[in-house]
């Protein structure tokens, strides 16, 4: 034989080999799928096209996992993408799959999300790896830390809504998403707010972001090709960023800085990160931060505007020593809230006006007097339900993938009455655990919930002070992507109270 027909047949047995391969991981899949109710659909497509084309629709995936949860209960078998998948719902299975048994059940991010973010970051992390880090970047995400940002924050609300009223049309959406990443990247590298820094970083940033709904094609052209470009020019800045630091040409008191103090110790127990965990984990607290709160922002304005009732409470809320919901238990005061309905946000505003206090900007301990505003926070996220559901592995060498679908828990009438109602009252006695998910539950609850809602609070304290709003459409559509957004991105027109 000559060396053309070795080639050939090399190839042959190669391909005829991998082809036996994923038959027979499929078979074996399916064999343990057995007695899973639900269909697989097509060979290779599965239910995909349904699956898509539900994701496009006005309510979104929930009406795919809702059609066949009546079909065959909350726990069906579906494949999609090129997965066997399991949708679950329910505390019991938010217990099995959040309570932490990392390694049994651990976080699965798609193909193109690990090749965004990179090996090292605390997305693709699991075990002790994962605690380690989590450890190393919750600190500067912690209540203690957060304090030092509180006035940058009501500088920049401030300042974004005055441009607000200036216009006739405004995209809360589009607002929120500069807002929200003016505070991270100040927050974690100290980016200048404004000029030709942060509107580059904005436009990478915004190509990375496209890439988590992307087909994961490395070609040129592709959504998820100019993501990776991006990726690799925010990289390459980040590692500018890191050589001044280090050098001592730039010093700052911001996340990154920290974390470089903890890399650079002489200590030799202390905990380091590489230059690639850095970067890595930078990135991750960015894509996991920014698009969340963009549109927790967008839904709390939109639901207070669709419902006045709860706007009124929200600006005639009576203020008591509330215990605080931004501060974490063991801080926080006991003591039961109760409304007669004076102003939450006016009063604040009236008690601070009329101490010695020359300034507009909310204090800390302030933020942490508004118990209605946090319940207004948490019913916008059970009812916007912005990560729709959380993904998890079933285990190392499974080709499965297990869904916690969080929206239909969110709209569970046995634990939330009268799901659609946007009702923050819901939250006047506390829920049984793992029945609401706005921030998760387990080793994996968000590390950024505190920062999520100073922002939040900040925010709607000056716009609610000083502005009123209607909206310019009420399309209910929500946008094809995985954080659940708005289509028309809320348009409204503002004006001074
Ligand atoms: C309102 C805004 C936010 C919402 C609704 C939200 C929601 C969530 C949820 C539900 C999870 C758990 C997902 C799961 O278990 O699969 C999570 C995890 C995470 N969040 Fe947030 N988040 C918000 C803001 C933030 C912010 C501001 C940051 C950082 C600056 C952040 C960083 C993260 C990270 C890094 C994780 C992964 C934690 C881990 O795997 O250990 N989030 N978030």
């Amino acid at each position: 034989m000559d060396l053309d027909g070795i080639h050939i047949l090399t190839l042959f047995s190669v391909l005829v080999f991998s082809v036996a391969a994923i038959w027979f991981r499929s078979w074996k899949s399916q064999l343990e799928l057995r007695n899973i109710p639900g269909k697989l659909g097509w060979p290779l497509i599965g239910e995909t096209i349904a699956f898509v084309s539900d994701f496009s629709s006005p309510s979104g995936i929930y009406s795919f996992i809702k059609k066949r949860q009546r079909s065959y209960g909350r726990v069906f078998k579906t494949s999609v993408l090129g997965r066997f998948t399991i949708f679950m719902t329910g505390r019991e299975a938010s217990r099995f799959l959040l309570s932490g048994k990392d390694g049994v059940v651990s976080l699965n991010l798609s193909y193109a999300g690990k090749q965004v973010l990179g090996p090292s970051s605390l997305l693709t992390t699991a075990g002790e790896e994962h605690r380690q880090l989590r450890r190393l970047i919750g600190e500067p995400l912690s209540v203690e830390s957060l304090k030092k940002n509180v006035e940058f924050i009501n500088h920049w609300a401030i300042n974004a809504l005055e441009e607000w009223q200036s216009r006739r049309r405004v995209l809360v959406l589009e607002e929120a998403s500069a807002f929200t990443l003016k505070v991270i990247t100040n927050m974690i590298m100290s980016l200048a707010p404004t000029g030709e820094e942060q509107e580059k970083f904005r436009a990478n940033f915004k190509l990375i972001s496209a890439t988590f709904a992307s087909l994961p094609f490395k070609i040129p052209g592709t959504a998820f090709h100019r993501g990776i470009q991006a990726r690799n020019r925010m990289y390459e800045m980040l590692d500018r960023m890191i050589a001044k630091r280090r050098s001592g040409e730039e010093v700052q008191d911001d996340f990154l800085q920290s974390l470089l103090r903890k890399h650079s110790g002489d200590d030799e127990d202390l905990e380091k990160l590489s230059d690639a965990q850095l970067k890595d984990n930078i990135l991750t607290l960015l894509v996991a931060g920014h698009d969340t709160t963009t549109a927790a922002l967008t839904w709390f304005i939109k639901f207070l505007g669709d419902n006045p009732d709860v706007l009124q409470n929200l600006r005639v809320i009576e203020l008591t020593s509330s215990p605080s919901s931004i501060l974490p238990k063991q801080i926080a005061k006991k003591k039961t809230v109760r409304y007669n309905f004076q102003e939450e946000h006016l009063q604040i505003q009236n008690a601070r006006r009329s101490s010695s206090s020359s300034s507009d900007h909310v204090t800390w301990s302030e933020v942490n007097s508004m118990a209605y505003t946090n319940k207004v926070i948490s019913e916008t996220l059970r009812k916007a339900t912005i990560l729709p559901w959380f993904s998890r592995k079933a285990a190392e060498d499974f080709t499965i993938d297990v869904n916690l679908d969080v929206v239909s828990m969110h709209h569970d009438p046995s634990v939330f009455p009268d799901p659609e109602k946007f009702d923050p009252s819901r939250f006047d006695m506390p829920l049984k655990p793992y029945s609401f998910l706005g921030f998760g539950h387990g080793p994996r609850m968000c590390p950024g919930m505190h920062l999520a809602k100073l922002e939040i609070c900040i925010f709607m304290h000056h716009f609610l002070c000083r502005y009123k709003w209607k909206s310019l459409d009420e399309d209910e559509s929500l946008n094809p992507t995985l954080v659940r957004m708005p289509k028309n991105k809320y348009p409204i027109a503002v004006e001074q109270l």
